[in-house]
């Protein structure tokens, strides 16, 4: 049986009105240039779509993960679209593209990317969740939620086939040696709770079922890393397949309902509640957010996208959007002042270092009295 391949490959190449939206010709644009992917055999179908100002395109194809074709394609689709966007003027054209030539793969290059490969079951539902304005551990919470938490999965303890539990792979996205560990759930799930509630150093890349079949990828890519500068929130996508014998698509969706804090925000700098919304409202507005998610569901038909569903465009999220910007609006109120605005350690990446190495040589060992 082949095995068929997700892969989501995102970027923000460019948007209108500053760091808003990816423009309607970039999207075309992107759809052409995957269309020619599938004519040429380099994938078999795809789906386009903007989260905020990042470019979305979540490909099908049986060519494996890091498969050269398929990130050159995804790359020369971001390369070329930002010549478009220069040429237009659009915002911030080509921000993520971090390397002059292509290399094999995206990895380390600029573009965030999630990928997953499996043979695919007798009905495959898969969701694609896509956030902007915030960073890859923003996933951690909802994805422990959907495998490890029974008050939000019913199926932990109703299903027999989700009592043996899941693995998690983590990766600690500060450090190159030996940034992986896998630990199982429900044994190790106070140890999981350890590492991942610290959402900007611990990430969760992968979820397998106690069985080893591959069920969640998140991207983990940390542009501020690559390029050793501020250069935009590391906005995730994560690649999740529901359903017999997995958590179901409403279990799935729940854990987006709190809405949880994550950081990101203005500037990449602020905290605020992660907003489930439909495409429609895919736009970051008020203080350039509050961060949003969007979650697409698709069937995998025999490498094809059947789909997809606009999840969160339901009247059932109304009430954690309304949560959602009762939180933002209290949060604003603390203006400058933590924890609203992240704790210095994490702004090392930002624009505040710059600020502060001005008044360092003004810190004086005695008590100073104005003259
Ligand atoms: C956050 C983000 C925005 C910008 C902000 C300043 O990820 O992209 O909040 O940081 O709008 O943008 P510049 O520096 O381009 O004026
Ligand atoms: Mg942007
Ligand atoms: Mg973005």
């Amino acid at each position: 049986m082949v095995e068929t391949t997700i892969s989501v490959i995102k970027a923000d190449i460019g948007s209108l009105a500053g760091h808003m939206i990816v423009p309607d010709f970039i999207l075309e644009f992107a759809r052409k240039e995957m269309k020619k992917g599938v004519e040429t055999g380099v994938i078999n179908d795809f789906h386009v779509t903007n989260a905020g100002d990042d470019l979305e395109l979540i490909m099908t194809h049986h060519k494996g993960e890091g498969n050269a074709e398929v990130h050159e394609l995804a790359w020369n689709t971001f390369v070329k679209g930002a010549e478009l966007g220069r040429k237009k003027k659009i915002y911030a054209a080509g921000q993520d593209i971090l390397a002059d030539t292509f290399s094999g793969n995206v990895k380390g290059m600029g573009p965030g990317s999630a990928e997953m490969t499996f043979e695919e079951r007798k009905s495959e539902p898969i969701a694609v969740f896509m956030a902007d304005k915030t960073e890859p551990g923003a996933f951690n919470y909802p994805i422990y939620k959907i495998y490890a938490d029974p008050f939000n999965t019913a199926g932990l303890v109703i299903d027999p086939n989700l009592h043996d539990g899941f693995r998690f792979v983590i990766q600690d996205v500060r450090v190159d040696d030996k940034p992986f560990v896998e630990l199982k759930t429900p044994e190790e799930s106070y140890d999981l709770l350890a590492l991942i509630g610290s959402t900007s150093k611990y990430t969760i890349k992968k979820v397998y079922r106690h069985d080893g079949m591959v069920t969640a990828a998140i991207s983990t890519d940390k542009l501020c890393y690559i390029a050793g500068k501020y250069v935009g929130k590391d906005d995730p996508v994560a690649i999740i397949r529901a359903h017999s014998g997995l958590p179901a698509m409403g279990e799935i969706l729940e854990a987006f309902t709190l809405p949880h804090l994550v950081a990101g925000w203005m500037r990449g700098s602020h905290i605020g509640p992660l907003i489930p919304v439909g495409v429609k409202d895919s736009r970051c507005t008020r203080f350039d957010g509050p961060p949003r998610v969007i979650g697409l569901g698709f069937q995998v038909s025999n490498g094809t996208l059947l789909g997809p569903v606009d999840m969160f465009e339901d009247v059932a999220f109304d009430i954690s959007r309304k949560r959602a910007m009762e939180a933002a609006d209290y949060l604003r109120r603390h203006g400058p002042f933590m924890p609203h605005r992240l704790h210095e350690n994490d702004m090392e990446y930002t624009t505040l270092p710059a600020v502060l190495e001005k008044l360092k040589d003004r810190f004086s060992a005695e008590e100073i009295v104005p003259k």
